[in-house]
C-alpha cells in the first residue's frame, strides 16, 4: 500500500486522519516539529492503531530535512497539513505566517519534485471564498483576497499549487477546502489542544464545559440570519479525516488539479451550538452577547454534491456527535495533552 508522508501530523486535523490512513491500509510518515503539537499524541496515535507510526522531527521550511525522509522512503504521496492557523495572529506576524505557510510549502513541493513524488494533497480552506455573495458555497464559487495574512496564504498557497501543476502536468494536485472541524476521535485519546485562550468555538465551549473558561461570549447578535448569530458549517474532524483518504486515493489515481468543499451542507448558528453543547453536557452553557468580532463573515457553508459525486464521500456525523466527542476528549483530558 501507498506510503504518506503527513506534514503536521501531529497536530488536530492531522492526527485524526493519520489513524484513518492506517484503518485503510496506507502507510503514513508523520512530519512536524511540535510547534504546536506535542509529542504526546504519538503515543496515543500508537494506542489507537495498535502500532507506531513512523515519525520525524522536522521543519518544512528547512529542504534538507524533509530530504531526508523521501532519501529513507519511497513517498507516493504527500498530505500537507503543517502551518501556523491563527487568524488574529497572522496579523500580527504577518511575515512568519507567509514564511511558514507559503515558503513552507514551496520547500515542500521543491522537494517532491526533486524526488518525483506527484502527488500532493493541501488543507485549504473556506476562508478562500472571504465575505460570500451567496450560500451554499460551491467550488465555483469566486476565490477571494483574503482579510487576514493567514487567510492569504491559503490562497497564494492554492495557486501555487496549480501553476506548478500547469508547467509539470503530471502532478496531482488537490486543494481540499475545509470548513469549520470540531469533535475529537471517538476514543477521547486525541482532540484539540489550542495553546492558551482558544479562538475558535468549539473548544471554547469545551473549555467552559470543564471549568478552565468562564463564560462564552458570542461575537454578535445582530447579524442578519434568524436568531441574529453567524453561521458556520461544522464538520466532525473523523468525517474530515476520512474525507482525505477519500481524496488520496482519488489524487494517486488521477493527474491534474482536483478541489473539494469538505463540509457538510448544514449551516448552524452561534446560538444552535450553544444549544447542542448545553444538550451534550446537560445543563445551560454560560454565554453572553458581546460585540462583533473583526473579520467574521455572516454565514458561510458548503454545497458538499461535488465531493459526494466524485470522491463518494459524504459526512456521516450528527452535531449531537460532534458536541459529545468534543466534550468527551475534554472531560478525559482538561489539560489537553500533558507532556
Ligand atoms: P494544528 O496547528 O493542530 O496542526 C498543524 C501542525 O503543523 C502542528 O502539529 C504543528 O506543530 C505543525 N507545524 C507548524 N509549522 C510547522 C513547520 N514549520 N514544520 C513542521 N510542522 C509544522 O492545526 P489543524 O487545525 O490540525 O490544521 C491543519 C491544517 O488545516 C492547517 O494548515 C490549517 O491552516 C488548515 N485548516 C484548519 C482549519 C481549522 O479550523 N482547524 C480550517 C481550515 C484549514
Ligand atoms: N465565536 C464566538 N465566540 C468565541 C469564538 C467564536 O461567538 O469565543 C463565533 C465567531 O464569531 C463565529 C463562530 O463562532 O461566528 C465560529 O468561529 P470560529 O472562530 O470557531 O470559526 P471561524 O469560522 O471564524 O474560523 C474559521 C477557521 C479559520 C479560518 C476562518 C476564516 O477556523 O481557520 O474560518 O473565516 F481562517
Amino acid at each position: 500500500m501507498a506510503t504518506i508522508l503527513v506534514t503536521g501530523g501531529a497536530g488536530y486535523i492531522g492526527s485524526h486522519t493519520v489513524i484513518e490512513l492506517v484503518k485503510a491500509g496506507y502507510e503514513p510518515i508523520i512530519f512536524d516539529n511540535f510547534s504546536n503539537a506535542k509529542p504526546a499524541v504519538l503515543a496515543r496515535i500508537k494506542q489507537i492503531c495498535g502500532r507506531s507510526v513512523p515519525f520525524y522531527a522536522g521543519d518544512i521550511r528547512v529542504y534538507e530535512q524533509l530530504a531526508q525522509v523521501f532519501k529513507n522512503h519511497k513517498i507516493d504521496g504527500v498530505i500537507h497539513f503543517a502551518g501556523l492557523k491563527a487568524v488574529g495572529e497572522s496579523v500580527k506576524k504577518p511575515l512568519e505566517y507567509y514564511d511558514v505557510n507559503v515558503n513552507g510549502s514551496r520547500v515542500l513541493l521543491q522537494v517532491m519534485s526533486d524526488f518525483g513524488c506527484k502527488n500532493f494533497i493541501f488543507s485549504s480552506s473556506a476562508t478562500v471564498y472571504g465575505e460570500p455573495d451567496a450560500v451554499p458555497l460551491t467550488e465555483d464559487s469566486p476565490v477571494k483576497r483574503a482579510n487576514c495574512p493567514y487567510g492569504q496564504t491559503k490562497v497564494d498557497v492554492e495557486y501555487m499549487a496549480q501553476e506548478l501543476q500547469i508547467a509539470h502536468p503530471e502532478f496531482s494536485i488537490t486543494l481540499l477546502r475545509y470548513f469549520n472541524p470540531v469533535g475529537a476521535h471517538e476514543s477521547g485519546l486525541i482532540g484539540e489542544d489550542p495553546r492558551g485562550i482558544p479562538n475558535n468555538l468549539m473548544p471554547y465551549l469545551t473549555q467552559v464545559a470543564v471549568g478552565r473558561l468562564e463564560c462564552l461570549s458570542i461575537f454578535g447578535n445582530d447579524y442578519p440570519t434568524p436568531d441574529g448569530t453567524c453561521i458556520r458549517d461544522y464538520i466532525h474532524v473523523v468525517d474530515l479525516a476520512v474525507g482525505h483518504v477519500a481524496a488520496l486515493k482519488h489524487c494517486l489515481d488521477n493527474a491534474g488539479v482536483h478541489i473539494y468543499n469538505l463540509g457538510t451542507g448544514n449551516g448552524y448558528s452561534v446560538l444552535d451550538m450553544v444549544k447542542a453543547f448545553s444538550k451534550a453536557i446537560g445543563r445551560e452553557l454560560p454565554h453572553k452577547f458581546a460585540p462583533r468580532r473583526a473579520g467574521d463573515v455572516v454565514s458561510c457553508y458548503a454545497d458538499p454534491a461535488k465531493a459526494k459525486n466524485e470522491l463518494g464521500w459524504v459526512a456521516t456525523h450528527t452535531l449531537d456527535d460532534m458536541t459529545r466527542d468534543a466534550y468527551n476528549w475534554q472531560k478525559n483530558n482538561p489539560n489537553g495533552y500533558e507532556d
